[in-house]
């Protein structure tokens, strides 16, 4: 699809990836609905790009709704919106489980598929970017509830885009690994697995892109060596999780 003049709705626009996001379709000549909690962030945003606000916690159902009738009246939806990665066992409650369940999963979910609804109903072009993680292609420890998600998240991608095939509607999933400089891995100040390189916020915007413009189904944001690492430890989580243990990645975890 082409971005210039489109409408496109943004979640998780206060973050460091939906900043760097929000500026390149703007550059672009978008027309952007920027969503997200944090009301001033999404302002300041707003006068740099032009864009409207839409103030919303994706945790309440009602929100999800307004959240979801805005996005009908789009032509893009990219769902960036995310909860990140700390899942120790010990500290886990049911409300911390059903927030991670609710941003990361249910309120994508919801809007992708009433935005197909509507498009398929209404036979017009759409494109649904939802942006996913490597952790939801490889396992790691002490992230079990952003693991669940993300690899929910994936599944349900690439179901539903199966079913999108042949329509005018596109999803593309866009997978970042570790990005530097902004955004939940930067602010959190994780150690990176030895050898492991960084990708920067403009990449993950370079990837929504090309999937709004190109439709592809998924686009990783990763060097090869991570790219290659995740996909082993998709295939084998077991063995995996044994040369995690080898290298310490749950010590470095852990002490978040
Ligand atoms: N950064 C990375 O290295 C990395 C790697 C892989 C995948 N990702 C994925 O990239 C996406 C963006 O992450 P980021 O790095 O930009 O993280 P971030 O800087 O922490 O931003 C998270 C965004 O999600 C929004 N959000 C969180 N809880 C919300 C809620 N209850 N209701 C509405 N919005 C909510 C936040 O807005 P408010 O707080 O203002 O509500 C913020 O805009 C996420 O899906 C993440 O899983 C990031």
């Amino acid at each position: 699809m082409q971005i210039r003049g489109s409408r496109i709705l943004l979640t998780g626009a206060s973050g460091g990836l939906g900043e760097a996001i929000a500026l390149e379709l703007a550059r672009r000549r978008a027309d952007l609905v920027l969503t997200a909690r944090r009301a001033e962030l999404l302002e300041d945003l707003a006068r740099r790009t032009g864009g409207e606000v839409v103030v919303a916690d994706l945790s309440v159902a009602a929100d999800v709704d307004r959240v979801t009738e805005d996005a009908l009246g789009c032509d893009v939806i990219v769902l960036n919106a995310g909860i990140g990665g700390d899942g120790i066992v010990d500290e886990a409650t049911p409300e911390g489980i059903d927030q991670v369940l609710d941003v990361n999963l249910r309120a994508p979910i919801q809007t992708a598929v009433a935005f197909a609804q509507h498009k398929l109903a209404e036979r017009s072009p759409g494109h649904i970017v939802l942006v996913g993680s490597l952790s939801g292609v490889a396992p790691t420890p002490n992230t079990f509830m952003y693991n669940a998600t993300k690899f929910g998240l994936r599944g349900f991608a690439h179901s539903l885009g199966q079913d999108l095939d042949g329509t005018p509607v596109g999803l593309t999933l866009v997978a970042p690994g570790f990005i530097r400089d902004a955004g939940m891995f930067h602010d959190n100040d994780m150690d990176l697995p030895p050898g492991v390189r960084t990708k920067s916020p403009q990449d993950v915007a370079d990837a929504v892109v090309r999937g709004i413009e190109h439709g592809d189904r998924e686009v990783y944001v990763a060097p090869p060596e991570l790219r290659a690492m995740a996909s082993f430890a998709g295939l084998a989580p077991g063995l995996a999780a044994r040369v995690q243990k080898l290298a310490g990645v749950s010590e470095r975890t852990a002490r978040r």
